[in-house]
Parts: C-alpha cells; sequence; structure tokens
C-alpha cells in the first residue's frame, strides 16, 4: 500500500491531537506498518474556527460525506462527539467499507455491539481504545493481556473532570465552578459538561469495561450512578481532616452470573493508592481469579494522551490489513449471554 488515508471527523481537543502525532511521529507509524499515514479529509461544523493545530484549508470539509463515502478513504477517525448522527455517520462509513476508530464512550456504550456487528459484517475493524481512561491501553490490557483469566472485579477513577476538580477542590481549596471551566479550558470535559459531573461519563466507561471484563453485554442502564454535583468544598475539607479523600469511583462486580457496576463518589482512606491519583490522571485496578490484583494508571483525558490512542488503533487496523484479518477485531467481545441478574 502507497499510503492509508484517512477521514477525520472532528477536529477539537483530541482531533487536533491525533494530526499532530500523526505529523511528528510519521517515521514510528512508517516503521510499524510499512507506509505513510496521510490525513486526506477532515469534518469540522465551521470552517473559520481558530484551529489548535495547522491544517491545509482544502481538507476541511462541512459534509461528512466526502469522507463516509469518499473511496480514497481507508480508515474513518470519528473524534466529533454525539450520538444518533454520529451513529449514523458511522453506519454509512461501514457500509462504505472503512475502517473506523473512535473515542466516543457515549455511542460505544449505548450502540456498541450494533456498530461492532456491522462493522464485523463488512469486513471493517471497529477500535475504541481511547474511550476509556484517555491515554492507558487498558481494553487492550483487558481484552487481549488478560484475554487467559477470569475477570472478578474492577474498580478505579475512569474521569479526568471530576478527578482533577475533586483534586483541586481538596488540596487547593479552590471554588467548583472556576475549577470546572479549568477543566473545560484544558480540553478534559465534554462538550456538555454535565455528563462528567453527574457521573454518565464515568458511567459509560463502566459499561464498556465491563462488556469487555466479564464477555457479557452491559447496557448503560445497568450501571448506577451518582456523580460530584452534591458534594461541597466543605465536605471535602472535612473528608481530608479525618484522613480521607473523596473519589468518584467505578466498580464492577462480577460474583457466577451476576453482575453489579456502579459510580458513585467515594471517601478513600489517603493510604489507599487510588487516593493519591490526582488531576486528571486515571487509574482502574482490574482483579482477575489467577492473575489476582493488577493496576493500570496514566492520563485519563486530554489531546495528545488520547490521540495516543486514537492512532494506536489506527496502527491496529493497519496491521490487520497486512494480515487480512480485518473484522476479527480483538476489541470485539464475545457475549457469553445477557445476564445481569442471574437469569437469562
Ligand atoms: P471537541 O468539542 O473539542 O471537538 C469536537 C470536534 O468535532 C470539533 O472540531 C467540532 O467542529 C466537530 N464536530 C462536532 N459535531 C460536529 C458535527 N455535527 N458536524 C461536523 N463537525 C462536528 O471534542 P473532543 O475532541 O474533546 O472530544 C471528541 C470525542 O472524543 C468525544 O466523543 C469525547 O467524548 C471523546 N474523548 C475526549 C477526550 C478528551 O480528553 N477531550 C478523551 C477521550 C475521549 P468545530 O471545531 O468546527 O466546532
Ligand atoms: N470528559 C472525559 C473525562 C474525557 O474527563 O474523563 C476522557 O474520556
Amino acid at each position: 500500500m502507497e499510503a492509508i488515508s484517512i477521514g477525520l471527523l472532528g477536529l477539537g481537543t483530541v482531533g487536533s491531537g491525533v494530526v499532530k502525532i500523526i505529523e511528528s511521529h510519521q517515521d514510528k507509524l512508517m516503521h510499524q506498518v510499512g507506509c505513510p499515514v496521510e490525513v486526506k479529509k477532515v469534518l469540522v461544523k465551521n470552517l473559520s474556527k481558530e484551529r489548535a493545530v495547522e491544517v491545509d484549508s482544502n481538507i476541511l470539509t462541512t459534509n461528512p460525506d466526502d469522507i463516509i463515502k469518499n473511496p480514497d478513504i481507508d480508515v474513518v477517525i470519528e473524534v466529533m462527539g454525539g450520538l444518533e448522527e454520529t451513529k449514523e455517520y458511522l453506519q454509512t462509513a461501514i457500509s462504505h467499507h472503512k475502517h473506523i476508530v473512535t473515542a466516543n464512550k457515549d455511542l460505544m456504550a449505548v450502540y456498541g455491539p450494533e456498530l461492532l456487528s456491522a462493522a464485523s459484517e463488512n469486513g471493517c475493524d471497529l477500535f475504541y481504545e481511547a474511550s476509556v481512561a484517555g491515554g492507558i491501553p487498558i481494553l487492550r490490557g483487558l481484552v487481549d493481556g488478560l484475554a487467559s483469566d477470569r475477570i472478578t472485579k474492577m474498580m478505579g477513577i475512569v474521569n479526568g473532570t471530576t478527578n482533577f476538580i475533586l483534586t483541586k477542590m481538596s488540596k487547593e481549596g479552590s471554588a467548583y465552578e472556576d475549577v470546572l471551566k479549568e477543566a473545560q479550558d484544558l480540553g478534559y470535559a465534554e462538550s456538555d459538561p454535565t455528563a462528567d459531573v453527574e457521573g454518565l461519563d464515568a458511567a459509560r466507561k463502566m459499561a464498556i469495561l465491563s462488556t469487555l471484563g466479564f464477555s457479557m453485554n452491559i447496557d448503560l442502564d445497568d450501571v448506577k450512578v451518582e456523580g460530584i454535583t452534591d458534594i461541597t468544598e466543605e465536605d471535602l475539607q472535612y473528608a481530608e481532616q479525618l484522613g480521607y479523600t473523596m473519589k468518584l469511583i467505578g466498580i464492577a462486580h462480577r460474583e457466577g452470573e451476576k453482575v453489579e457496576v456502579s459510580v458513585q463518589p467515594t471517601l478513600l482512606p489517603e493510604s489507599h493508592p487510588l487516593a493519591g491519583v490526582q488531576d486528571e490522571y486515571n487509574a482502574v485496578y482490574v482483579y482477575g481469579e489467577a492473575v489476582g490484583e493488577t493496576m493500570f494508571y496514566g492520563p485519563g483525558a486530554g489531546s495528545l494522551p488520547t490521540a495516543t490512542a486514537v492512532v494506536s488503533d489506527v496502527v491496529g487496523v493497519m496491521k490487520n490489513m497486512r494480515l487480512g484479518v480485518n473484522g476479527k477485531s480483538a476489541v470485539t467481545p464475545q457475549y457469553d449471554k445477557k445476564l445481569k441478574d442471574g437469569s437469562e
């Protein structure tokens, strides 16, 4: 192959990072996959907006068909966010035999199984490493690294924005609104940060993690959610005085065929390893029957960390192309059964 052509849906925080990494790591990409990687078209809403990265204005478009139906595009990277419209774009792209890489947990938590089946039926890869815990390769860690084990529990911090807010409120006494604004300016928060602060973003990630970890189809509705909006600076200060730290913790627990998944603010003793996870960083403990306890840690949000996961997924697509095994993706869960409460 002369070059691999990318169509990028979105050029915001993550999309800009993707362009930067593809440009600055071309040597590494060549080494990994044996041909150059080229961003051919980029979908945006506003053509005249100032961008965090320089791109040729000729490759910008506001027409999704320039990417999702374009015969010259091999891989569509979706970093625009959104749900219904985005799902339609990806379905169209898949029907035009494009491989997909997405960072969209909203989409994958709700329509993941449907999109993965469509991709597989069309011989396309659909990878979504960046959808959970930003730059931490946790999905491949679960699906490949721990492939032989039975996962019994996962517990961790999977939202960077709320961890940033709680860290700054408790360590620096900052006001909630100020820190939320800072998290938005740094590109950690969702375009509507309600999903972050009300725990929904973490719930989406826990649904994806438990679907993959437990090989069961866990719906978003199965996840009990409570966010951080009721937590005050006083609560955090009292907790500190008593030697505790407040974190928004996701827990997924499997016992036999019964699974429980929740997200809620939790007081941790300061000696607990998750209590030391600060700012936008994420960490997830994964307990396996044979392996015991493993911990995944790293930046959970932000432009370059997230874009690293996205571009690494593109490398995965390209390796599969060389082997001729696209559509038999490693990050496709093998659903045992649709079980939530012990009954089929
Ligand atoms: P941004 O809001 O920064 O960027 C979104 C981009 O998509 C913008 O360039 C915007 O265009 C474009 N866009 C949005 N809707 C449309 C549309 N309907 N038509 C055309 N273009 C559109 O988002 P992020 O980069 O922060 O996030 C993107 C995705 O990645 C989301 O799914 C998010 O959940 C996920 N994600 C984000 C992380 C982060 O740290 N930010 C980490 C992990 C995942 P324009 O610029 O013209 O407005
Ligand atoms: N808004 C998300 C967060 C982005 O703060 O964790 C990374 O998924």
